[in-house]
C-alpha cells in the first residue's frame, strides 16, 4: 500500500468513527486540503473528532454542484434545501407571471444565489435576499461576490418581511428555523456544538417564524398580488400549520426519504 493510500485509510477510520457516511471522498478532500492550505493533518483530525463539521473546517461546501462559503455563523445547508430549490425552479417554470423571488431567512445565500445562478438566461426576475443576523449576512453577501451575482441579488439586513412591500407577482421561499425546542437536544453534537442555535429552533412548536410570516404576507398584500409561499418546514409540526392555513390553497410535498418537508402555498 502507498503512503498515500495508508494516509487516507487512517482519515477514513477516524472519519467513520466519528460517524460520517461518504468517507473516502471527505478523506481525500481532507488530505488535499491539508496539503493545498499548509495545514497540519493532525490538527485537522483533532478538530473531527471533535464533532466539528468537516463544511467548517474547510469554510466552504458544496450546495446543488455550486461552492458556498460556511462559517460558524450560518446554517450548513442542507440536501433537503437543494430540493427546496428544485421545487421553486420547477414552480417558477410552470408560472410565467412571477418575476419577484424573495429567500427569508438567507443564511449562508444559498437558495436565492444558486436560483440566481441557474434562471441566469431569465432576465425578468428581481432577487431578494433577507437576513436578519448581521454576520450571516456578511457571508450571504461574500457568496453573491463568488457567484458574481451581486447585481441581481439584493440583500437585505430586515426582520422577516417587515420593510418589505409586495407589489408585483411574487415567489417567497423560506427555510426559517423550524425545530421544535423539544426536539432540538436530540440533535447531533456537530450540530448542537457548532451550527447557530437561533438559526435551527423555531419556538417551543416549531412554527414561531412560519406563523409570524403567514400573518406579515396576508397583512401586506392589500394589491391582491399572485403570492406564493414556499417553505421547508419540520415534518412532525406540518399538520399544526396546515391546521392554520383556513381556506388558503396548498400542496405538500414530500423530501427524498418520504417525510412531508415542503409546503406550497398560494396567497391569500
Ligand atoms: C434554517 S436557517 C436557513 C439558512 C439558509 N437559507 C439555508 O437554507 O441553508 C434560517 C435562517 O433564518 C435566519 N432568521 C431567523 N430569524 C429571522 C428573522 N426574524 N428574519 C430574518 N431572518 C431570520 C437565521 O439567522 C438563519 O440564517
Amino acid at each position: 500500500m502507498s503512503d498515500e493510500l495508508k494516509v487516507l485509510y487512517s482519515i477514513q477510520l477516524i472519519l467513520k468513527e466519528t460517524g460520517y457516511f461518504d468517507v473516502s471522498r471527505i478523506s481525500k478532500e481532507i488530505l488535499d486540503f491539508s496539503k493545498k492550505e499548509g495545514i497540519d493533518l493532525e490538527k485537522i483530525l483533532k478538530r473531527i473528532q471533535k464533532n466539528e463539521p468537516w463544511e467548517y473546517i474547510r469554510g466552504s461546501t458544496d450546495f446543488l454542484g455550486y461552492p458556498f462559503i460556511v462559517n460558524r455563523n450560518v446554517l450548513i445547508p442542507r440536501t433537503e434545501t437543494e430540493q427546496l430549490v428544485t421545487i421553486a425552479k420547477g414552480f417558477l417554470d410552470e408560472n410565467n407571471s412571477c418575476t419577484h423571488i424573495i429567500d427569508v431567512g438567507t443564511g449562508s445565500g444559498c437558495i436565492i444565489i444558486s436560483l440566481a445562478k441557474i434562471l441566469c438566461g431569465r432576465n425578468k426576475y428581481k432577487f431578494l435576499g433577507i437576513e436578519d443576523n448581521k454576520s450571516a449576512l456578511e457571508v450571504a453577501r461574500k457568496n453573491s461576490a463568488l457567484h458574481k451575482v451581486n447585481e441581481k441579488v439584493s440583500l437585505i439586513k430586515q426582520n422577516l418581511l417587515s420593510g418589505t412591500k409586495i407589489e408585483e407577482d411574487t415567489l417567497i421561499i423560506a427555510n426559517l428555523p423550524y425545530v421544535p425546542k423539544y426536539l432540538y437536544n436530540g440533535l447531533d453534537k456537530s450540530v448542537k456544538d457548532y451550527e447557530p442555535k437561533r438559526a435551527i429552533v423555531g419556538g417551543t412548536d416549531g412554527l414561531k417564524y412560519y406563523k409570524k410570516l403567514l400573518k406579515q404576507v396576508s397583512n401586506k398584500n392589500h394589491l391582491g398580488r399572485k403570492v406564493t409561499l414556499l417553505i421547508e418546514i419540520e415534518p412532525s409540526t406540518i399538520g399544526n400549520l396546515v391546521n392554520l392555513l383556513e381556506n388558503k390553497d396548498f400542496k405538500i410535498i414530500k423530501d427524498f426519504r418520504g417525510r412531508e418537508r415542503f409546503l406550497l402555498i398560494s396567497l391569500p
